[in-house]
């Protein structure tokens, strides 16, 4: 699940602020050095993490087959979310988000509301995330379901433009130089790196966790430090650039409190102990509190305790492929948990 740059890093509702004042427990707060590499970094993930991230990344890896061997053109997008979902869980993970499933020029942040009936076409992007105790793997892939070779062309420069970038990646390696890669590889099959989303850190619970891996050469002389990355490769006709849309029914919480009502505070604390700082969705509360959630949902989101996040859409309405893998870096080897 991608990253926006909203340019000046403090206009994200208090994202960045708040989060570290929570008292929820999310582990690490170890401070993120932008210019060097430390050794301290490494011996933060442990073998027994680094055993979990793996795991994770082969449940990702197996849900990704099972996806592709059953979707279709015109199925509902909530049979393909839930079945995605259902696997995950039979495979012993959790989501560690609402599976996205975006069409066409959306490129991103798109899930079904409870008793959607949209379905499927076009070209569809599938990003998925498995957790366990709060170690995430997350991988996307693009299908095209209606049998256009621009499509195929836009999906198979974004599966280069990762492997390209994954095989590069590694401590000795500047953040900018896997940037450059992959906006090399897209533009070369002639198409455009949407520069306003980006591949980022994860740390346990926090799928976003402060290092961004840009889809650009953005000529910052930053190297990788070791630790768990998405990289994530948008890949588009349009202009390369996306806007905000409508809301996405997909939402994380930005810091702890309450709320007044008794109905919002159930659901609240049920949301803290069920997916603590990961991202969840409407449709997942509505199967366990029914249509009143959504009321709930207001409430909590007019405090401030829970973010929503909008829909991305390219901003020249082209359409976008994406492509999607974790990485660990390690002192002497970097691993693709996800491939
Ligand atoms: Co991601």
């Amino acid at each position: 699940m991608t990253e926006k740059d909203y340019n000046s890093t403090n206009s994200f509702s208090g994202k960045d602020v708040s989060r570290k004042t929570t008292k929820l427990e999310i582990s690490s707060e170890k401070k993120k050095s932008k210019e060097t590499k430390s050794i301290t970094e490494e011996q933060s993930i442990s073998s027994k993490d680094i055993e979990n991230l793996k795991k994770v990344g082969q449940i990702a890896q197996e849900t990704i087959k099972y996806a592709k061997s059953f979707i279709k053109k015109d199925m509902l997008l909530i049979e393909i979310a839930e079945k995605i979902e259902v696997k995950i869980e039979s495979l012993g993970g959790k989501p560690a988000f609402p599976v996205n499933l975006s069409i066409n020029e959306i490129a991103a942040h798109a899930t079904p509301l409870p008793n959607s009936e949209e379905k499927a076409f076009g070209l569809l992007k599938v990003d998925l995330g498995v957790q366990i105790d709060g170690d995430v793997a997350d991988t996307a892939f693009s299908l095209d379901l209606e049998n256009s070779k621009e499509n195929q062309a836009l999906i198979e420069s974004a599966e280069n433009a990762v492997k390209k970038a994954c095989e590069i990646a590694s401590n000795e390696t500047k953040i900018r130089e896997i940037g450059a890669i992959i906006e090399k590889t897209i533009k070369l099959s002639g198409f455009q790196p949407i520069q306003n989303l980006s591949g980022h850190s994860i740390e346990k619970y926090d799928l976003h966790a402060g290092i961004t891996i840009p889809n650009y050469d953005n000529h910052q002389e930053n190297y990788l430090e070791y630790g768990v990355y998405a990289i994530e490769p948008f890949v588009t006709t349009g202009l390369g650039q996306v806007r905000d849309g409508k809301p996405s029914s997909i939402y994380s919480l930005t810091k702890d409190g309450n709320v007044r009502d008794s109905f919002s505070r159930t659901v609240l604390e049920y949301i803290k102990e069920t997916y603590s700082t990961l991202p969840f969705c409407t449709r997942w509360l509505h199967k366990k509190f029914g249509s009143r959630v959504i009321i709930a949902l207001k409430n909590i989101e007019q405090s401030g305790l829970i973010h929503q996040y909008p829909q991305l859409i390219e901003s020249g309405k082209g359409k976008v492929a994406q492509a999607e893998n974790t990485i660990i870096v390690l002192k002497d080897k970097t691993i693709i948990t996800t491939r």
